[in-house]
């Protein structure tokens, strides 16, 4: 990542940072251990990845940063939220996450469990909100459009086909990724698109790209479990293949998964190539989730 990348994603990382803590609620009163959950749970060491995407493809656009931040912190908290319980013992059941206990782990189940129901709820809270967006016809679309990436055709859809079992080829996985990781990475285009009323060829694009780096990104996230040391990843690896969860790296092997992965990143490099230098911000976002090792 070129320092002027990684000084626009520590922008990025620390502009939501500083918002979230002031949207989140206080730790006052006898439900302060839920606050102090969410806290704990949005504002620990996370690459704030969404974030930045929805500044970069938000800069694209020409959406003010106010706004962006808003959308941004929304996302980062169903983000949240979603590992919120998926470290849960009824889901993957671990206990590091983001290289700290996970939430139940510091605190309890009952409480983790409450922790993500209410991240969820704040998020369409910061969206609905007028600081969001002036038009209410464009806030509702924000909120249609997280509700839809978050919910049973997006992420929590993906959640349950992993749960589940998908079955052993490569289309079923790459469905359950455009569901489980896919949609609320999307989400970081789809949410400036909205307020930008940007024209077909570029929402294309975008989505594209999005689309491309979303599957990107869960190939790394399985290349990470399958190869990467806990105490550099922040979480606990080697947990796929112990479990016997079906994805790309369990299924092609290390040696295909990283071919695929190159495939997709020019693929990805190609949908940007009409807008020229204006989309380098949106480069560094694709190096930054290839290079990564956290
Ligand atoms: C981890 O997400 C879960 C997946 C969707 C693969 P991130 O790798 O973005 O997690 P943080 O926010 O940096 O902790
Ligand atoms: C979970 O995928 C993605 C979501 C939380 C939606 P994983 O179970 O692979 O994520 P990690 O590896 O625990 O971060
Ligand atoms: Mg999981
Ligand atoms: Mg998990
Ligand atoms: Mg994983």
């Amino acid at each position: 990542m070129s320092p002027d990348a990684a000084s626009r994603l520590s922008t990025a990382a620390s502009r939501t940072d500083s918002a979230l803590s002031r949207l989140l609620p206080p730790a006052e009163g006898p439900e302060a251990p839920l606050a102090e959950a969410m806290r704990y749970a949005v504002l620990g060491p996370g690459k704030r990845l969404r974030p930045f995407l929805v500044f970069e493809a938000g800069a694209i656009l020409e959406i003010e940063a106010n706004r962006l931040e808003r959308a941004a912190c929304a996302l980062e908290c169903i983000h949240a939220y979603s590992l919120v319980h998926d470290d849960l013992p009824c889901m993957d059941d671990d206990d590091l996450r983001r290289g700290r206990p996970t939430v139940h782990r510091a605190f309890d189940e009952a409480t983790a469990v409450l922790a993500g129901d209410a991240l969820q709820a704040l998020a369409f809270e910061i969206l609905a909100a007028p600081e969001t967006h002036p038009d209410g016809r464009v806030r509702a679309e924000l909120v249609r459009a997280l509700a839809r990436a978050s919910g049973a055709q997006g992420m929590c859809g993906g959640q349950m086909i992993d749960l589940s079992g998908v079955g052993g080829d490569l289309g079923a996985v790459a469905r359950m990724q455009r569901l489980k990781t896919g949609a609320l990475i999307s989400a970081a285009f789809e949410m400036p698109l909205v307020m930008a009323h940007a024209a077909e060829p570029e929402r294309h694009a975008l989505l594209a790209f999005a689309q491309d780096l979303g599957l990107a990104y869960q190939i790394v996230d399985d290349l990470l479990d399958a190869e990467g040391e806990a105490g550099v990843v922040g979480k606990t690896t080697g947990k796929d293949a112990a479990r016997g969860k079906v994805n790309f790296v369990t299924l092609l092997g290390i040696e295909d998964a990283r071919s695929r992965l190159d495939l997709i990143a020019d693929q990805a490099r190609a949908h940007l190539s009409p807008m020229g230098p204006r989309a380098a911000g949106l480069r560094a976002c694709l190096d930054f989730v290839l290079d990564r090792r956290s």
